[in-house]
């Protein structure tokens, strides 16, 4: 079967460096599929649509990823939006845009066409989305961990990171389940680069 690595985990676990990572020392591309329900959210802000109305908006536009190794870029209708899918308003709307059935069926149908090999990341890329995968991690770490990593990322402190989090963690709850074969790696005390070696590890077995 062509090679399929799949790393979930909750939000700033590091999966998303990890996967890009892993996928640059095996020289394939990685996918983060965070960033179409990223992207899906930053279309509800600028359309004015709730949740409960995206479905209809997502008929008429178009949303394309383009993984490489290096990096993943968006195109919302043609117009690059990468930069734009992590701000707090985004990160603040996409827990509840996420969990409409239309919406995940929307992303994993754009998922599912990506040629292989690649590395996913996601919340259920293990579980549901690539079930048939060959390897599949799920990284965790503590909460105040996740949040510290955070800083650095957003206009925002320590205290707002964490809440913000903690808040997600229990929205996205439900699309979060580990497949039961999953190798998981608790990343509370480790770099990324001991992570990056953890599974890159699990690979060579
Ligand atoms: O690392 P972080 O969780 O902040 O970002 P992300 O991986 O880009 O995911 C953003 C949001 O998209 C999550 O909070 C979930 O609501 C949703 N998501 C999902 O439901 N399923 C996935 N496979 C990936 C992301």
């Amino acid at each position: 079967a062509p090679l399929i690595i799949t790393i979930d985990g909750p939000s700033a676990s590091g999966k998303t460096s990890v996967a890009r990572r892993v996928a640059e020392r095996l020289g394939i591309p990685y996918v983060s599929s965070g960033l179409l329900y990223r992207a899906v959210a930053l279309l509800g802000l600028r359309e004015g649509a709730s949740p409960e109305e995206i479905e209809a908006h997502l008929e008429r536009h178009h949303l394309e990823l383009r993984p490489t190794p290096k990096e993943n870029r968006v195109y919302l209708d043609g117009e690059e939006v990468s930069a734009a899918l992590h701000s707090l308003e985004v990160d603040r709307r996409v827990s509840a845009v996420a969990q409409r059935p239309s919406v995940r069926a929307y992303v994993n149908q754009v998922l599912r066409q990506i040629p292989p090999p690649f590395v996913v990341d996601g919340r259920d890329m293990g579980s549901v989305v690539f079930p048939q995968a060959r390897h599949k991690f799920y990284l965790t770490a503590q909460p105040e961990v996740r949040a510290r990593r955070r800083v650095s990322e957003r206009e925002a402190d320590f205290r707002t990171i964490l809440g913000d989090i903690l808040r997600r963690d229990a929205a996205d709850q439900k699309q979060s389940a580990p497949a039961p074969d999953a190798v998981v790696l608790d990343t509370s005390r480790l770099g990324l680069e001991e992570v990056v070696e953890a599974v890159l590890e699990h690979l060579r077995d």
